[in-house]
């Protein structure tokens, strides 16, 4: 059983099943898909930062006051999983700009069925950063797996990564937090099963074909 507490799924409000209702329509057009998945990309991708350290900021209003504020504690980084994950990229980058961003490619191979790493780029110091894993699409969990194994080697902490995800499939989540308790999931939704062919039920399909247009 895996620690459910590090699983964050985004409070299903009207306003998200709506959101939801719009990108899982089969005959939604690429430019509604891109449009409304950005939204929803935008709540993980701000309840993925809520998760970091932050520490106290004062600061000195116009009017001579001061505000007790807060202001992130940790260095931070993104790192999309090629090619969904790059769908994350643009909404991390208009909240911060500037930010440190890295990549992993992962692809099954066609004989063994496993995972295989094809590239990874990192910034160097990467091990004293916090990481925003981004990768929309949780199925069987197997490149979720590879791309975290590339962070741990690479000197990142379990417990500094986050990995936020759109849609979840239970047999995912467990995998993922059975070997790696101290990972946090942001997520909008948990699916009910996979099909076959590992597509998530009821889903959206492929997400990257829809958001690049390559359907
Ligand atoms: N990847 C997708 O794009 N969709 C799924 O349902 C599962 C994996």
């Amino acid at each position: 059983m895996f620690n459910a507490s590090a699983v964050h799924v985004l409070p299903q409000t009207n306003q998200l099943r709506a959101l939801h209702s719009i990108i899982r329509d089969k005959s939604a057009s690429q430019e509604d898909f891109v449009f409304y998945s950005n939204r929803i990309i935008r709540q993980l991708l701000e309840t993925g930062m809520n998760l970091l350290p932050f520490q106290p900021r004062q600061v000195t209003t116009p009017i001579g006051a001061s505000y007790d504020g807060l202001q992130l504690a940790v260095k931070l980084c993104g790192v999309s999983v090629i090619r969904a994950g790059e769908s994350m990229e643009p909404e991390l980058r208009a909240m911060y700009p500037g930010l440190r961003m890295g990549k992993i490619l992962i692809q099954r191979d066609k004989e063994t069925k496993l995972p295989d790493l094809l590239y990874s780029h990192l910034p160097p110091d990467i091990g004293e950063r916090h990481v925003l894993l981004l990768e929309p699409m949780l199925a069987t969990g197997g490149s979720a797996l590879a791309a975290i194994d590339v962070l741990l080697k690479a000197g990142v902490p379990e417990q500094h990564i986050i990995f936020v995800n759109l849609l979840a499939a239970p047999v995912g989540l467990r995998r993922l937090l059975e070997a790696h308790p101290k990972l946090r999931v942001v997520t909008a939704s948990v699916e009910q099963e996979l099909t076959e062919q590992a597509y998530m039920i009821p889903g959206i399909g492929d997400f990257g074909d829809r958001y690049f247009g390559t359907a």
